[in-house]
C-alpha cells in the first residue's frame, strides 16, 4: 500500500481475481466494491454496523464491509456473492435458500448466504444454536428467520454429504 497526494493504492483479491485500487483512504470496502468494481450484490443499508446487509467474506470471516476502510483490505482475499457460484452452478447454500423459500425481497440474502458460508466453512457441523448465533448480526425484514435457519441446516447437511 502506498500513499500519494492523499490517495492510497490498495492491492487485494476479490472473488480470487487480483485488484489494485487507487483511492481516497476514507472510503470503505463497501463503497469500493459497489462503486468501483460494480459488485452490487453487496448491499448498502444502515452504513453503521447494524443491519448486516453489506456482509462479505474477508480472509474466511464474515465482515461488515461498511465498517472496513479500504486500506484495511490490503493483502486480503474478499469474497462477494458474485464469487460464490462454482463450476457446477449455484453454491449449495444458494440452492438451499431457494429450495426452502428463505428469500422474499432478497435484499438481505447475499449477506445471509455469505455469513452462512463463513460459518459452515469454519464449523461444518454447526448446530441450530450456532447458526442463530452466527446470523444474529444479519437483519431480515421479510422472512422471520425460520426459513433462513432451515435453509442453512439443509445446506450444512448437503455439504457434509458431498465430502
Ligand atoms: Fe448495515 Fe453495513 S450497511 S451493517
Ligand atoms: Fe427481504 Fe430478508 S428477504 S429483508
Amino acid at each position: 500500500m502506498s500513499n500519494i497526494e492523499n490517495k492510497i493504492e490498495v492491492s487485494f483479491t476479490v472473488n480470487n481475481k487480483p485488484v489494485e485500487i487507487f483511492t481516497a483512504p476514507n472510503r470503505t470496502l463497501l463503497e469500493v466494491l459497489r462503486e468501483d468494481l460494480g459488485l452490487i450484490g453487496v448491499k448498502q443499508g444502515c452504513d453503521d454496523s447494524n443491519c448486516g446487509v453489506c456482509t462479505v467474506i474477508v480472509d474466511g470471516k464474515a465482515v461488515k464491509s461498511c465498517c472496513m476502510l479500504i486500506g484495511q483490505a490490503e493483502g486480503t482475499s474478499v469474497i462477494t456473492i458474485e464469487g460464490l457460484e462454482g463450476e457446477n452452478g449455484l453454491h449449495p447454500i444458494q440452492k438451499a435458500f431457494i429450495d426452502h423459500f428463505a428469500i422474499q425481497c432478497g435484499f438481505c440474502t447475499p449477506a445471509m448466504i455469505l455469513s452462512a458460508k463463513a460459518l459452515l466453512d469454519e464449523n461444518p457441523n454447526a448446530t441450530e444454536d450456532d447458526i442463530r448465533e452466527a446470523m444474529h448480526g444479519n437483519i431480515c425484514r421479510c422472512t422471520g428467520y425460520k426459513k433462513i435457519v432451515e435453509a442453512i441446516e439443509a445446506a450444512r447437511d448437503e455439504m457434509n454429504a458431498q465430502v
